[in-house]
């Protein structure tokens, strides 16, 4: 739980996590990288770009995408990704995959690319936010902590909070891939990052509440390596 203001917490978070993924990079230069979309793991690509590291071999998953969107739309998880990670740090980006972007068919896209992580030897270190409703990528209330990447529909309740991210509530896409609970805990090392009152119910639920489907982020309590960072609102219901 790291002390300071909103902003103090969210830069310090940022750079312990980052902190963590410099050593996994330094010691292995082609370490793969679970990579995560949304406003949380901001703070954490701002203080890696502020690093000198060796990004050139460097692989990356996102957890997540969405389902119907054209690839090059600014809000796809894939352009997020390119813009926030992969272009300020430099890493390659035929190095960086997100579900679903090998052009293959949609019903199959889970499989390649659970095959495509296996044959990468796995994730060195996962970035996770959480969503309201306790969701890990978008893996809503239900979804089974042996899953493995699919397609999945979006609860109304992720759909309107993402609506910021577009013109209107009805431009969210209602379907997407997203990394099971299962492929997230085979990552050897989880970092999860939460700001704000918003997600304190969520943070609760998931580090010290049952360890149960009805709230997906509970699934990391299985995991031996977890670090979680948190500012004072989101651990308010500790
Ligand atoms: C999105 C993403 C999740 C993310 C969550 C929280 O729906 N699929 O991976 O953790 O919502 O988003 P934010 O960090 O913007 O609060």
């Amino acid at each position: 739980i790291l002390p300071g203001t909103p902003e103090e917490a969210r830069v310090t978070a940022g750079e312990l996590a980052a902190g963590l993924i410099a050593s996994v990079v330094q010691s292995k230069p082609d370490a793969v990288l679970g990579l995560a979309t949304g406003s949380t793991p901001l703070p954490i690509w701002s203080a890696l770009a502020r690093l000198d590291l060796d990004w050139s071999r460097v692989r990356g998953f996102a957890l997540d995408e969405y389902v119907g969107l054209p690839a090059d739309h600014p809000e796809s998880y894939r352009a997020v990704i390119t813009r926030e990670v992969v272009d300020p740090l430099g890493l390659t980006p035929s190095l960086v995959h997100v579900p679903g972007d090998d052009g293959g068919p949609i019903a199959s896209a889970g499989d390649r690319y659970e095959a495509a992580i296996r044959e990468a030897g796995g994730v060195d270190i996962q970035v996770l936010g959480i969503g309201r409703t306790g969701h890990i990528g978008f893996n809503e209330p239900g979804s089974s902590f042996a899953s493995r990447t699919r397609v999945k529909t979006l609860t109304e309740a992720t759909r309107a909070d993402n609506a910021r991210f577009f013109a209107s509530a009805d431009e969210v896409p209602m379907h997407c891939l997203t990394q099971g609970l299962g492929t997230i805990l085979d990552a050897r090392a989880l970092v999860l990052l939460a700001f704000g009152e918003a997600k304190a119910d969520a943070v609760a639920g998931a580090l010290e509440g049952p360890v149960s489907a009805s709230l997906p982020g509970s699934a990391i309590q299985l995991h031996p390596e977890v670090t979680v960072l948190l500012d004072e609102a989101a651990a308010s219901k500790l």
